[in-house]
């Protein structure tokens, strides 16, 4: 079986890596990139890091506005799909490149397994949601990363084409902190253990309006611990071009961060505030207290105990949510137990069998 992965952004890059390695001696693998991302820090340093096989295919589209890079691609992944023939199209999670990919298969009748199938938000407002919704109702084969994505699955119908499989970034995830046990790795800035928070933001709802965005940026310079703010390069160009500063009061602002790197530090924080969707379940798996700038988290499980806890239109109260309690201890474990990957590769080997391709 050949089966051909298709990604563009930084999570993905993390998602690929377990799949990567699971598929070697079971199936044909090829990659595709199609550019979304492309500084070093977004991309290439993951591929070394992870031990990412390099793309088969780099398509380079770049940055534009959603229709025009979405299509870009789309244009791009015909060519390639049509040298490469594989049997199977893998899509990864939410972006404009999973998007992008879905349509190029279905177009092409390339049968298309979706890796993080059945996540909701319920706000179409977000660019990931749509492209989850529409990449969902495309596919053959839907991966599901938890039981409330089953259920989300099922409610809309897709219930025969979806199969639990846990969670891949949970793969890496251990992986990566195991590897930490044995390599001491310098925490970025100079930050002492425990004396700082972990910062991201980069969602258009919180950086592309700049009273939202200075709002936010006020109240983590508020904040009672020096916050490392892991600077995503829409906020970088998007603070610049609203005339704020992103370096104030508690705001210590880094690079983006290498994946051991993050893991370190998210590892060796008071707590984490995001807006991203792995961080939140990063920070849980790791148990780390997280704070999300969102109304809504797909990641549900993550709300247990107050592991993670969603602040939105009212800011004022970030600070004391961010000091909050130590929340109850858990072992909860609703992401899996590590081995989503070769659950992926043994349904996608199925998934081939069962649809009579070689
Ligand atoms: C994308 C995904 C989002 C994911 C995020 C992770 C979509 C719709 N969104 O959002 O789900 O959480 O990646 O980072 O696909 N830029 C650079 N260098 C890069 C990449 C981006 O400078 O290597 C800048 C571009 O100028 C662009 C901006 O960042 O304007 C946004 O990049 P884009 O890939 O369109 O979306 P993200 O916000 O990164």
């Amino acid at each position: 079986m050949r089966i051909l992965s298709v990604v563009g952004a930084r999570p993905q890059f993390v998602k690929l890596a377990p799949i990567a390695s699971a598929i070697t001696g079971r199936a044909e693998h090829l990659i595709a990139h199609t550019g979304q991302h492309y500084d070093e820090l977004m991309s290439d340093v993951f591929f070394r890091d992870l031990g990412i096989p390099a793309p088969d295919f780099n398509l380079g589209v770049g940055s534009g506005k959603h229709g025009a890079q979405t299509g870009a691609m789309l244009g791009g992944l015909e060519e390639i799909l049509e040298e490469a023939k594989p049997d199977c199209v893998l899509v990864y999670g939410d972006t404009n490149s999973t998007l992008a990919a879905a349509i190029a298969a279905v177009k092409m009748h390339i049968p298309l397994a979706h890796l993080e199938a059945g996540l909701r938000s319920f706000n179409r407002r977000m660019p990931e949601e749509h492209n989850r919704v529409l990449t969902d109702h495309a596919a053959d084969l839907l991966l599901a990363p938890t039981h409330v994505a089953v259920d989300h699955l099922a409610n809309e119908g897709l219930a025969a084409k979806t199969v639990l499989v846990g969670d891949v970034m949970t793969d890496v995830l251990y992986q990566v902190r195991a590897l930490l046990e044995s390599r001491k790795e310098p925490l970025p800035l100079d930050v002492a253990p425990q004396g700082y928070y972990v910062s991201t933001i980069h969602r258009p709802d919180n950086t592309d309006s700049p009273s939202r965005l200075r709002s936010i940026l006020a109240s983590l310079a508020s904040l009672d611990r020096p916050v490392l703010l892991l600077a995503h390069p829409r906020l970088v160009s998007l603070a610049e071009r609203h005339g704020l500063t992103l370096e104030q009061g508690s705001i210590r602002v880094c690079p983006p961060l290498a994946y051991p790197q993050l893991v370190n530090a998210v590892l060796n924080s008071a707590g984490v505030v995001t807006d991203s969707g792995g961080l939140q379940k990063e920070a849980f798996l790791l148990r780390v207290p997280c704070t999300t700038i969102r109304p809504e988290t797909e990641w549900v499980e993550t709300l247990e105990s107050q592991w993670n806890v969603l602040v939105s239109e009212d800011l004022s109260i970030l600070a004391d949510t961010v000091k909050r309690p130590a929340p109850e201890p858990t072992d909860a474990a609703p992401y899996g137990d590590g081995h989503a990957a070769e659950k992926i590769v043994d349904a996608l080997l199925n998934f081939n069998a069962v649809s009579g391709r070689k």
